[in-house]
């Protein structure tokens, strides 16, 4: 028995949740053994993000604030993974030398190998290297505790919205075989998960011999012991009637769809290379709530884009008005050199992004309210996820339309799908009362 203990900590997006996952069991066949306190570890990964600056500043005060443990222990091994370590390599090497291991999205197969034949304070390691071919479907990930077990599906993107980064950092885009992420399902199933999220940056253009999204999703479905099945993103592009119709088809396949927009102006959709215009995405949106009517529908918004005038700003409020999300994740533009729009003209000056970013959540927050309170009456079915963090006398757990919800405590157990008469909304979080004893279904009626 050796006494090495690793320590992760991951930023950024949940395919980063499932790789640092998949980096535990690698390492755990090394002979590792997890550790929550950092200051414990003799091996520090950093699983990174570099979507928006704001992320990558984050794991520089990181790093920084970690170089005295390297001084305490020399033989200490700190690694950067994942997104900045593809993106930021040569200024890692340069301005934080106390950094052992850098490894991007695609090198994580290499690990145990990096790591065993290590002889004392090694030398820089780097590999950055991206694969057309690496979908890690051999690699069984050791999974955090909770009722979700996270399955990535595909790696990479090829759509290259102008202000994104993720084509560059993560690569080309390839899809898992069907057969091994539905063994993956089976393989979370048996451990005790029973929701299941599968997770590609546009899971809907996931493509193999044995089928799309649908199929894929299809399967997972018939899969025996899966309670609820998410998905995210899907683009609105490749979105088709063939994933509603399975959607509505399977009970266990929530009605939930996070469906990024990004911008209201037909315009600054084109700018961003996002390849459908406003209309069609209000057509997206209305077919959804058509085919599936309780289908709860998320979004992301970027302000400020370059060139973003104050009329384009005025369309993407509106369109928040139209389509009426049930939440919406909203951020200000962040340039990433590298990308077609870091090189456009008219960049818009930070505090107009601000302003717009504020008077963007105040109406998004309205919406989000006006949504949850017109759920006050119905009876929503959730899942038992945890006990409140505010009172141990009440669950939290969420909707089938992904909306966080407090309800006291009766002899539920964590994991239980259970009615629910929803009795009152606040700020993003619904509160209720369990329907599973009779005397209270009655009152409901
Ligand atoms: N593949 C997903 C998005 C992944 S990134 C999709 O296409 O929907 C998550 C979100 O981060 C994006 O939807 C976008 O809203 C935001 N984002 C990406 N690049 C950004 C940038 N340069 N500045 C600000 N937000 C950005
Ligand atoms: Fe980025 Fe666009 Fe790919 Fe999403 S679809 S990851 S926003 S390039
Ligand atoms: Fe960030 Fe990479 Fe995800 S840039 S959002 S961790 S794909």
């Amino acid at each position: 028995m050796n006494n090495n203990k690793y320590y992760i900590e991951t930023y950024g997006c949940q395919m980063n949740v499932y790789d640092s996952e998949l980096v535990a069991s690698q390492l755990q066949k090394t002979g590792y053994t997890k550790t929550n306190d950092i200051e414990t570890a003799n091996l520090i990964f950093l699983n990174t993000c570099a979507i928006r600056e704001k992320a990558q500043e984050t794991v520089h005060n990181r790093l920084n604030s970690l170089e005295y443990l390297k001084k305490r222990n020399p033989n200490l091994l700190i690694g950067v993974l994942g997104c900045m370590a593809q993106n930021l390599k040569d200024d890692l090497l340069l301005n934080k030398p106390y950094v052992d291991i850098i490894l991007g999205p695609d090198s994580y197969r290499r690990i145990p190998e990096i790591i065993q034949n290590r002889i004392g304070p090694l030398d820089n390691v780097v590999d950055t290297k991206l694969s057309k071919y690496e979908i890690y479907d051999d690699l069984f990930p050791s999974r955090n505790e909770g009722v979700n077990a996270w399955i990535s599906i595909m790696r990479g993107c090829d759509k290259f919205c102008t202000f994104c980064i993720v084509p560059f950092t993560r690569g080309r885009e390839r899809s898992r075989p069907v057969n091994s992420i539905v063994n993956e399902v089976k393989d979370a199933v048996k451990n005790g998960f029973v929701e299941i999220t599968l997770l590609g940056q546009n899971v809907n253009s996931y493509t193999t011999p044995e089928g799309d999204f649908s199929d894929l999703l299809e399967e997972v479905a018939k899969v025996k012991g899966v309670k609820r099945i998410r998905y995210t993103s899907p683009h609105p592009r490749d979105f088709d009637d063939k994933l509603l119709d399975i959607m509505a088809k399977y009970d266990n396949i929530c009605n939930y769809i996070h469906l990024p927009l990004q911008a209201g102006s037909n315009s600054v959709l084109k700018r961003m290379n996002r390849t459908y215009n406003r209309e069609e995405f209000i057509d997206l949106v209305n077919k959804i709530r058509t085919v599936l009517p309780n289908c709860s529908i998320s979004t992301d918004i970027i302000v400020g884009f370059p060139g973003e005038s104050k009329e384009d700003f005025l369309e993407t409020l509106e369109m928040m008005k139209i389509n009426k999300f049930n939440f919406a994740y909203m951020f200000k533009y962040s340039s990433r050199p590298g990308t077609k729009a870091a090189e456009y003209d008219s960049q818009i000056d930070e505090d107009v992004k601000q302003k717009r970013l504020e008077e963007l959540i105040k109406l998004q927050s309205e919406i989000t309210l006006f949504q949850n309170k017109n759920k006050i009456g119905s009876i929503e079915y959730i899942m038992i996820e945890k006990e409140s963090k505010k009172s141990s006398d009440f669950w939290s757990g969420r909707t089938d339309g992904n909306t966080w919800t407090i309800i006291e405590k009766n002899d539920e157990k964590i994991k239980d799908v259970i009615p629910v008469l929803i009795t009152d909304a606040r700020g993003v979080t619904l509160f209720g009362k369990s329907l599973t004893n009779k005397e209270s279904i009655y009152e409901a009626n």
